[in-house]
């Protein structure tokens, strides 16, 4: 049997609820597939700082680091929102983002069919649309000295070395050959010398990939093209700050961010969480959406598990389930069946186990 360690940080607001449904679904893979996980729960964000004070303990990042893959629900909320920067429940995801090197961050943003009606553009204009946002995650503005702020002023420092720039352009080429798709590198060259300069290096690094078709884009102009025509793209690559409004943008291709999963890979490490945020809101209520953090976890299968086949069929179990009109309130429209987190949880795992059946009784059928 295979055994694969994960460590689980299920965060703050709607993350435990989702990190239950992601572990119930690991479960049921794990029977299913002869797969063992030895899984080790530690607390990130918020939860870590009222327990330890501080976002992220050194024996939490250590498990990390000791771990095949990560997963992670979501961090922060306004309980802790006044706090100095060093100590607000994001430096953690941040510090786990450096400290276990994942610099690539891809973000996948599909439309499943049954949910075109749920986004608020319009359906002609989404169906159809597969936009891969590769964004830059340990570097740029969000990491870049000096920084801070006084009275007087604030400020921060966006750099990018060479290598930093090959490694995410490669990511992005790599992608997009597998898709058969293109390129489009996303910048803001007309001002800033950050961005000429990543440009520059983009241009370098598709010598290698004459294969791939690319294309470069101002920062502005693609927010726009994407709400616009979201169908001209394919992969999208970007830095660590225009990534990270990229693609919430794309989510809303999607319908709602509660559908988009994430995956962060370095050298050696792998997380993987949901985009969405911590929904303070609806939190403790049952009523978050569980997909984003399924749709983790299958992207985890994927890409550090190597479970294609489980993969696939936990994606159609979802597609089954949001056929059949059952729906989270933040996706839900009039004709749909709304149903609780853990009844979404439910239900998928209930659909999981319909295709295997099938699956069986088409083989016997075979050999009948
Ligand atoms: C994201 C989030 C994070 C980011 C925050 C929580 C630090 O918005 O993963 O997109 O800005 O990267
Ligand atoms: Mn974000």
């Amino acid at each position: 049997m295979k055994t694969f360690k994960i460590t689980t940080l299920p965060g703050d607001g709607i993350g435990p609820e989702v990190m239950d449904v992601a572990l119930a679904v690991l479960d049921l893979v794990g029977s299913e597939y002869g797969l063992n996980f030895e899984i080790k729960s530690e607390l990130a964000g918020g939860a870590s700082l009222d327990q330890f004070n501080e976002p992220i303990t050194e024996s939490a990042l250590q498990s990390c680091l000791e771990s095949d893959a990560v997963l992670l629900g979501a961090v922060g909320g306004p309980k802790w929102d006044n706090l100095p920067q060093e100590k607000k429940p994001e430096k953690g995801l941040l510090k786990l983002r450096e400290v276990l090197g994942l610099f690539s961050n891809l973000r996948p943003a599909k439309i499943f069919a049954p949910l075109a009606d749920a986004s608020s553009l319009k359906k002609d204009v989404i169906v159809g649309s597969d936009v891969m946002v590769v964004r830059e995650l340990t570097g740029g503005i969000y990491f870049g000295e000096p920084r801070g702020h006084d009275k007087h002023e604030g400020f921060n420092t966006l750099r990018y070395k060479k290598y930093e720039v090959e490694r995410i352009a490669k990511v992005a080429f790599e992608l997009a050959r597998k898709r058969n798709g293109h390129v489009t590198s996303v910048d803001k060259a007309n001002v800033l010398d950050s961005s000429q300069f990543w440009r520059d290096v983009v241009h370098e690094v598709h010598k290698d990939y004459q294969d791939v078709p690319l294309s470069n884009m101002y920062v502005d102009n693609a927010a726009m093209q994407l709400v616009r025509d979201p169908k001209q793209f394919d992969v999208i690559v970007t830095q660590n700050l225009f990534g990270d409004i990229l693609s919430d943008i794309t989510a809303m291709i999607t319908g709602s961010l509660g559908m988009l999963p994430s995956a962060s890979i370095g050298e050696k490490h792998a997380m993987y969480e949901p985009v969405h945020g911590t929904a303070p809101e609806i939190a403790g209520q049952n009523k978050a959406n569980p997909i984003a953090m399924i749709c983790s976890v299958t992207m985890m299968m994927e890409i550090t598990l190597n479970q294609p086949e489980a993969a696939h069929r936990l994606n159609n179990a979802i597609e089954s389930v949001l056929e059949n009109g059952i729906r989270t309130i933040d996706i839900a429209s009039t004709d749909s069946t709304i149903v609780t987190t853990d009844g979404m949880r439910d239900e998928i795992i209930h659909a999981f186990q319909q295709t295997n059946k099938s699956i069986i009784d088409s083989r016997e059928l075979v050999r009948e």
